[in-house]
């Protein structure tokens, strides 16, 4: 039946979501605004990515979250920060016309950047690890990107440390060549605001958000702009099991993107109300749910969010409006995540997370090695406590 014809479409979303009016599905092959949508360059196309409604199986009808789904950018959600870093360098003259780019990135940020590249026109060289998977090397390689891969992990700072001793040995042989540090770097931060406002647009106000952590660049920025109209903002960061960010011993990490070895500056710690660890069995399982059940997900950041996301719906009062970033899309993952054999041979399948996590009083009280959440964040280096605040 034509999808246009009465009947084969439902004329309404089943249920309108709780504090926003019911919306009626769109009008296949009618165009809502006349004027032409061509993007005339690639990074046109960055930004204002969808919001999906996320409910069952994480929380029950009814009860969701919005995820903001960032997979919808050419690249993921880096993009903008690729773009702004890259931008801003030019601006302040730290970037010369032409000049090389390097930065250590597990892919994301290295798509971003091969992006940001092509649209202002540098050469661009990825330092990673073994761990990046390798349709993500050659998709940053057909990008145009330079793909270096170090060989063994930092004996303290594991493989991030690894990947940015390279990124300076590199820079020290390459003149006029220029590293955004996005571990550091304040406009990776500050590239953030343009999604704060898309989410203000899309859901007229946020109670909660959820985040994944890396560079802390996302969470501290999104964060920050929509603190700026929205200040009792609470948020949750989601990290991996394994990772150091938040106080806990660097350990060995299968999950990508989120997590590090290092703790970088862009961490904005005071920001947080909680933090989350979840672990790769847990991931897969909320990554695998979301693909059948929404269609829409992404890889372990991803898992991890939603999971944490759908527990905020369960536990929150009826009515907060929760809104989680989804960072990227599935496709980088069909080898890992979403492959049965790999996920077996890594004793990830057949485990339904918990309903609750476990909870630790403080960040460093133990070792967690399943979803476990600590409802108090601190530096764990104690740097600049009002940094953050300052945002
Ligand atoms: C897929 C993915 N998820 C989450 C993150 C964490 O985001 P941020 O670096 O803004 O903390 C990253 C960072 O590289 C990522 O690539």
């Amino acid at each position: 039946m034509h999808p246009s014809l009465p009947g084969s479409l439902p004329e309404a979303l089943p249920g309108s979501l709780p504090g926003l009016p019911a919306e009626p599905l769109p009008e296949p092959f009618r165009t809502r605004t006349p004027r032409l949508r061509t993007a005339r360059r690639p990074a046109h196309l960055v930004g204002d990515t969808p919001v999906l409604w996320v409910d069952e199986p994480f929380a029950p009808p009814g009860r969701g979250f919005h995820a903001k789904l960032e997979g919808a950018n050419p690249g993921g959600i880096k993009d903008r920060p690729a773009l702004h870093m890259v931008r801003e360098a030019r601006r302040r003259g730290d970037l010369a016309p032409g000049a090389p780019v390097i930065e250590s990135s597990s892919g994301t940020l290295g798509l971003g950047l091969a992006l940001a590249g092509l649209t202002y026109g540098h050469p661009v060289t990825v330092v990673t690890d073994p761990g990046m998977e390798p349709a993500m090397a050659r998709l940053l390689t057909a990008r145009g990107a330079r793909v270096v891969q170090v060989a063994a992990p930092h004996p303290e700072g594991g493989w991030q440390e690894a990947r940015r001793a390279c990124v300076a040995e590199l820079l020290a042989r390459t003149p006029g060549a220029y590293c955004p540090d996005q571990y550091r770097n304040p406009d990776n931060v500050a590239s953030y605001r343009p999604l704060a406002a898309e989410l203000i647009a899309q859901l007229g106000r946020v109670d909660v958000l959820v985040t994944a952590v890396g560079t802390g660049g996302h969470s501290a920025g999104v964060s920050a702009a929509l603190r700026g109209i929205l200040p009792r903002l609470t948020l949750i960061g989601v990290d991996s099991v394994g990772s150091a960010i938040f106080g806990q011993p660097a350990g060995p990490r299968l999950m990508r993107g989120l997590g590090s070895s290092i703790h970088p500056d862009n961490v904005a710690y005071a920001a947080f109300s909680e933090v989350h660890w979840v672990a790769p069995a847990e991931a897969v399982w909320a990554c695998r749910q979301l693909a059948r059940r929404h269609y829409a997900s992404g890889g372990w950041s991803v898992g991890a969010v939603a999971l944490v996301a759908g527990w905020a719906a369960r536990t929150y009062p009826a009515g907060t409006r929760i809104a989680a970033v989804f960072p990227d899309g599935p496709h980088r993952y069909l080898h890992t995540v979403y492959d049965d054999g790999w996920c077996r041979e890594h004793g990830l399948l057949g485990r339904t997370p918990p309903p609750e996590p476990d909870d630790i009083t403080e960040p460093d009280a133990s070792v967690v090695t399943r979803w476990t959440r600590c409802g108090r964040v601190r530096d764990p280096l104690a740097r600049d406590l009002t940094k953050a605040g300052a945002r």
